[in-house]
């Protein structure tokens, strides 16, 4: 498990958009596992401005983690929308290779076995990943057990509390999603998990440096073998003072 930390989430996500470009021009048919949520909006920035200055994303597929259930594409809050918002509408991405989960699905089951065969015919080259502060990845929540495939999740009353920033009227957020398992996320090539803020630093130190355990989710990707965890220094702020000064150089490089 590899760990870099910046001095700020924006330096932080320079570095990480600098690994997609290079997937993207590297890889004839790359394939993108992605994440919504506040962490990775910097990110999908900073692909905007890359393809802006000519990076194109026409031969990618990108696979998103979850969705809410009972949200159409169309819906603000969707992720589907999400997306829309801040990445696919503004590159070349053709639609049809982006890949949300369907939240309106008449058959929710039928849906879930739909994204897992989707997933096993575009195996994931590079999954981007966020924290909640509970430890889940996608929505694989803390339970006594956790689920390897795509299915439906209730969400806990801590992710209810912790998304409701994004509902204007959080009394109509939905309390079911369709997430991605824990088996498929792990199934791609290599894992980038991003974590910014000092509300973090608890379950980033679970996650890297805790036992995996069902009751934090993100450790087991500490059975992965590609995993980076970048971190703003407030994220790391729990993680000690071997780790900081392992990426010392690279913060000052990035903070001139
Ligand atoms: C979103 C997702 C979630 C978020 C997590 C962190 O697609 O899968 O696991 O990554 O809830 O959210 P933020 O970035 O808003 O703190």
């Amino acid at each position: 498990m590899k760990i870099r930390v910046f001095a700020t989430a924006e330096l932080a996500t320079v570095y990480v958009a600098a690994l997609v470009e290079s997937l993207i021009t590297r890889e004839p048919h790359p394939v993108l596992g992605l994440a919504t949520g506040a962490t990775p909006i910097l990110l999908y920035r900073q692909l905007v401005a890359f393809h802006r200055q000519g990076l194109s994303l026409a031969h990618v597929t990108t696979i998103n983690l979850d969705e809410y259930v009972g949200l159409a594409p169309d819906h603000p809050q969707s992720y589907r929308a999400f997306m829309e918002a801040h990445l696919f509408r503004h590159v070349d991405i053709p639609a049809a290779q982006t890949h949300v989960p369907n939240g309106l699905a008449p058959d929710l089951a039928a849906e879930c076995a739909r994204y897992d065969a989707l997933l096993a015919a575009h195996p994931i080259d590079l999954q981007i990943l966020g924290i909640g502060p509970n430890g889940h990845i996608g929505f694989n929540e803390p339970e006594g057990a956790l689920k390897t495939r795509t299915h439906v999740v209730t969400l806990t009353a801590e992710t209810l509390a912790a998304n409701a920033r994004f509902f204007p009227d959080p009394a109509v957020m939905p309390r079911q999603a369709i997430t991605m398992g824990l088996e498929s996320i792990l199934q791609a090539r290599a894992i980038i998990l991003m974590a910014f803020g000092a509300e973090k630093a608890r379950i980033v130190k679970a996650a890297l440096s805790g036992e995996v355990s069902t009751a934090v989710p993100a450790s087991f990707l500490q059975m992965h073998s590609d995993v980076t965890f970048v971190l703003d220094e407030a994220a790391a702020s729990g993680l000690g003072a071997p780790v900081a000064e392992a990426s010392a150089p690279l913060v000052e490089h990035f903070s001139r």
